[in-house]
């Protein structure tokens, strides 16, 4: 284990708020951020850049190993680049998602993203966002968060932030990609989509993002790991 700082792992399932939060409790913090789903859409960004098919494993692997990217926080607005190119949105896409939930289910490739992901681990701290942050990749972080919502709470959430972003879609399609997507998720055998052990699980569903940031950080304050105030 490579841990040299305190970490907050926010595991979930999609949609459940883990991006926000996770943002705002480092924000709060001065914490750095790991977002390791990003890491998945990236690779498979490239992979189709590259025309590496989605099920060529080793080649896969290959292409997350050598991933050129660069995480900007510029005036507070985080940018993605990959191989010098801007990737923030393109990542965001539902085709992207889909095929970043299909290479992330293949054990080569997610072997060659843990040391990528552990070396996000600098001080003062990290919030570490993803699916197996607390299972595989920081299995002694002090606190580990599993963040739920109701399916059906994660797909009204979807649709408003696509049409903040201006693009309609069916409440019923997206209830079934968010299940789809589950599924694969925690069906898979290589670090399914499970709470840890020693996760605290948060259900979001009827609490606002003020409420659960706030439970976060009470919850570092009672493990001495950050003040409340
Ligand atoms: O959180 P997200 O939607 O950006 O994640 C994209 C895909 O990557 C999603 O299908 C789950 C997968 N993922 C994963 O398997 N392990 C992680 N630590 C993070 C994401």
């Amino acid at each position: 284990m490579s841990e040299r700082a305190p970490v907050l792992t926010i595991d979930g399932p999609g949609g459940a708020g883990k991006g926000t939060i996770s943002r705002l409790v480092a924000e709060r913090l001065g914490w750095r951020l790991l977002d390791s789903g990003a890491l998945y859409r990236l690779t498979a960004l490239a992979a189709d850049k590259h025309d590496v098919a989605l099920d060529d494993e080793a080649a896969l692997a290959r292409v997350a190993e050598a991933l050129d990217v660069v995480f900007l926080a510029e005036s507070g607005e985080a940018r993605i680049l990959l191989e010098g190119e801007e990737a923030t949105r393109t990542i965001r896409t539902e085709q992207v998602g889909d095929a970043a939930s299909r290479v992330a289910s293949l054990p080569a490739v997610r072997e060659a993203l843990l040391r990528r992901q552990r070396d996000f681990c600098q001080a003062p701290g990290l919030v570490a966002d993803g699916r197996d942050m607390g299972t595989v990749v920081f299995v002694d972080a002090p606190l580990k968060i599993f963040l739920t919502a109701s399916a059906d709470e994660r797909a009204q959430r979807r649709q408003l932030q696509l049409r903040e972003a201006g693009v309609d879609a069916s409440l019923s399609s997206l209830l079934k990609e968010i299940q789809a997507r589950d599924a694969r998720d925690m069906q898979r055998s290589v670090a399914p989509l499970v709470p840890a052990d020693d996760a605290v699980e948060l259900d979001t569903t009827s609490l606002t993002i003020p409420e659960v940031v706030d439970r976060l950080t009470e919850l570092l304050a009672q493990r001495g790991l950050a003040s409340d105030t």
